[in-house]
């Protein structure tokens, strides 16, 4: 590939001022290898279009502030590099730039976090300490190595809302938790000098909380730091069951999952929903209920064994015994 050339940037661009609704604006720019897509957008505006609107403060991936979408995925400006962007395009040398998903846009590339924030300070996503105000500062509060281990990859976290704005459950239920504010959670909770754990994880598993993730790993790939925000989702939901919380919808679900699984290694998917939600919640369920029978998405009543059910119930066994010995 040659180490300099014409590139097009199609940008969403939208101004409530004036727009009724975003449309994209295409500059065509002559860059070199090497330059990331923050310092693109940098350059347009200051040689080209100077109503370009966009975030950023640090330029070196720590503040978290320039995220958008690059060809479709939410990623941060400043780390991405141009050419490795143009592998990826779905027109040749046309990459195409948008804000971040699931947050109202402000103009151009700038969202409102303020819903975001309005959830990290909903579940506390903060060390409440046991030390009392008057005394905060006077003492240190240390945190041991092997007591970090376990929070190492959450504190990397920074708050770029990639993830959040990958989030395919966020994008359906705008009050939904969302993937960054759990892993703030979990990482409180597991956080030694933290007393808030009880109240916290009691928020964590109400309505639009952990138990409505969809397991599609979307934040996990977008994740800018690699964290494995799926652990820290497992995570809480682990806790929930060693603090006695299991009298919800989807702590129910979970013990019926795993009791399937030991029972006969299969889902018994017909009476999942009575047993998950009871006689009184099925019955906000009879139309989905319907509408799936006149489709013919009628899941068997007597499910077959699995063949190698007995291998999977060890397996299931072994990770009970190993997580017992972790506790
Ligand atoms: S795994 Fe859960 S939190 Fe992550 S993107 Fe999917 S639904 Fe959202
Ligand atoms: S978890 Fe990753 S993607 Fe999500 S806000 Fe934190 S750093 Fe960004
Ligand atoms: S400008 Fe700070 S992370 Fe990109």
């Amino acid at each position: 590939m040659e180490d300099r050339k014409q590139i097009t940037f199609n940008v969403l661009c939208f101004n409530p001022e004036v727009d009724e609704k975003a449309y994209f604006k295409s500059y065509d720019v002559v860059l070199e290898k090497g330059i990331t897509v923050l310092r693109a957008l940098n350059y347009i505006k200051d040689h080209v279009d100077q109503t370009l609107t966009h975030r950023f403060f640090c330029q070196a991936g720590i503040c978290g502030s320039c995220a958008i979408r690059i060809n479709g995925v939410s990623k941060l400006a400043c780390t991405t590099q141009v050419w490795d962007e143009l592998e990826t395009c779905k027109t040749k040398d046309q990459i195409i730039v948008e804000p971040l998903n699931n947050f109202k846009v402000i103009r151009d590339l700038v969202v409102d976090i303020d819903p975001m924030i309005a959830k990290l300070k909903k579940y506390k996503s903060w060390v409440v300490p046991m030390v009392k105000d008057e005394d905060l500062g006077k003492k240190e509060c240390d945190v041991k190595p092997e007591e970090f281990e376990p929070i190492n990859a959450a504190t990397d976290c920074i708050l770029c809302a990639s993830c959040y704005s990958e989030c395919t459950i966020t994008e359906a239920d705008r009050h939904y938790i969302s993937p960054l504010v759990i892993l703030r959670a979990y990482r409180m909770n597991m956080d030694t000098r933290d007393t808030a754990g009880e109240e916290r994880t009691r928020l964590l598993q109400e309505d639009h909380g952990i138990w409505d993730c969809t397991h599609c790993y979307r934040c996990v790939e977008a994740c800018v730091k690699n964290i494995p925000i799926m652990e820290a989702i497992q995570g809480v939901r682990h806790e929930t069951f060693e603090r006695g919380m299991t009298n919800t919808a989807g702590a129910r679900h979970a013990k019926i999952f795993l009791d399937d699984v030991k029972g006969g290694g299969r889902l018994k998917e017909a009476t999942l929903p009575l047993r998950t939600l009871g006689p009184i919640g099925m019955i906000g369920m009879i139309p989905f209920a319907l509408k799936m029978g006149a489709k013919g998405r009628v899941p068997p009543i007597f499910p077959h064994k699995v063949s190698t059910h007995r291998e999977v119930k060890t397996l299931v066994e072994q990770v009970e015994k190993e997580s017992k010995k972790k506790d």
